[in-house]
């Protein structure tokens, strides 16, 4: 499986911030934005990456993000001209993808819950078996989001992209796993009235041919899209305080690595002394401390 990290746009909705900066690369707390949805990829088992940009961002991201070894994945990079809607991902990334299953996440998005990975690898198997994965998050304002109807089984009965009227408060998550094939279908998606080739229409697709499956991220599941000033704080509040109520750093690429066996406790030792005056070296070194008991 393929994995691609959509981290374009205009950032409008953030300026004056993101007129110097792209989005995905402002700080979440203790990491740069891009770190929680690569960490996603990372427990999902996908070390292919390809991360898509503005022109005129690329160079940062391959600054910060190098050829991902450091993380034990391999890191590619390309550019969406224009910012076409959220399936362009599958158009601009179609070499890359090649012939295989392919996963998606908005460089924006921050999933952490329990059980999360055991999910992830469930949608990978579907992947492989022919199925999309989309995932549903109950939310306040579900206008603001894609959103799924869902029937008392949790079958998806329809898809609206920020419908006026919600038949449900389930938003669809930045996150998508789709069968091989999918650059095809994104092909088919028909701009929207405002311009955009939309994933919903592409995973309308998937639902009219029965190839669609949904997860809900229920109780105790936290899931931001930090596309405002606000739900950035609040993201920001989130990680300082699980982060420090449990003595960890979550979304960690280092620590997912390492217990992925994709780096070496050499490259950790690197990682965690390029970083020793702060406590994300820190706790490096701590898992450092750990592995050698
Ligand atoms: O966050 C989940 C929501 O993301 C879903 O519920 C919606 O169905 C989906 O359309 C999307 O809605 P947004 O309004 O959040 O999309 P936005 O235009 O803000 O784009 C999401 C991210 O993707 C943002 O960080 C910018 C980036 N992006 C966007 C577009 C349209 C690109 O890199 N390229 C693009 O062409």
């Amino acid at each position: 499986m393929k994995g691609i990290i959509l981290a374009g746009g205009t950032g409008t909705r953030l300026y004056p911030i993101t007129e110097g900066i792209s989005k995905q690369l402002m700080p979440i707390y203790d990491k740069p934005m891009i770190f929680y949805p690569l960490s996603t990829l990372m427990s999902a088992g996908i070390r292919d990456i390809l991360i898509i940009t503005t022109p005129q961002d690329q160079e940062s991201f391959t600054r910060l993000l190098k050829d991902g070894s450091h993380f034990g994945v391999r890191i590619s990079y390309a550019v969406q001209e224009s910012p076409r809607g959220l399936a362009d991902a599958f158009i601009v990334g179609e070499d890359f993808i090649g012939n295989d299953s392919c996963c998606m996440i908005l460089g924006d998005n921050i999933f952490y819950g329990d059980k999360f990975s055991k999910k992830l690898k469930e949608a990978f198997k579907n992947a492989e078996e022919g199925f999309a994965t989309i995932f549903g998050y109950q939310v306040k304002d579900p206008e603001r989001f894609g959103i799924m109807e869902l029937d008392s089984d949790r079958n998806v009965l329809s898809l609206e992209e920020k419908p006026l009227k919600p038949k449900s408060k389930f938003a669809v998550t930045g996150l998508y796993f789709y069968p091989k094939g999918v650059s095809e279908y994104a092909k088919k998606v028909e701009p929207s009235k405002r311009g955009e080739i939309e994933i919903t229409t592409l995973n309308d697709m998937y639902l009219q041919n029965k190839n669609l499956k949904a997860e809900i991220l229920g109780e105790g599941f936290t899931w931001y899209d930090t596309g405002t000033f606000e739900s950035e704080v609040d993201a920001i509040l989130m990680i300082r305080s699980i982060q420090n109520n449990q003595d960890r750093v979550i979304c960690c690429p280092e620590e997912i690595g390492y217990f992925n066996n994709w780096i070496s406790k050499e490259t950790l030792i690197e990682r965690a002394d390029l970083m020793s005056k702060n406590s994300y070296g820190q706790y490096l070194r701590k898992l450092l401390q750990e592995i050698a008991k």
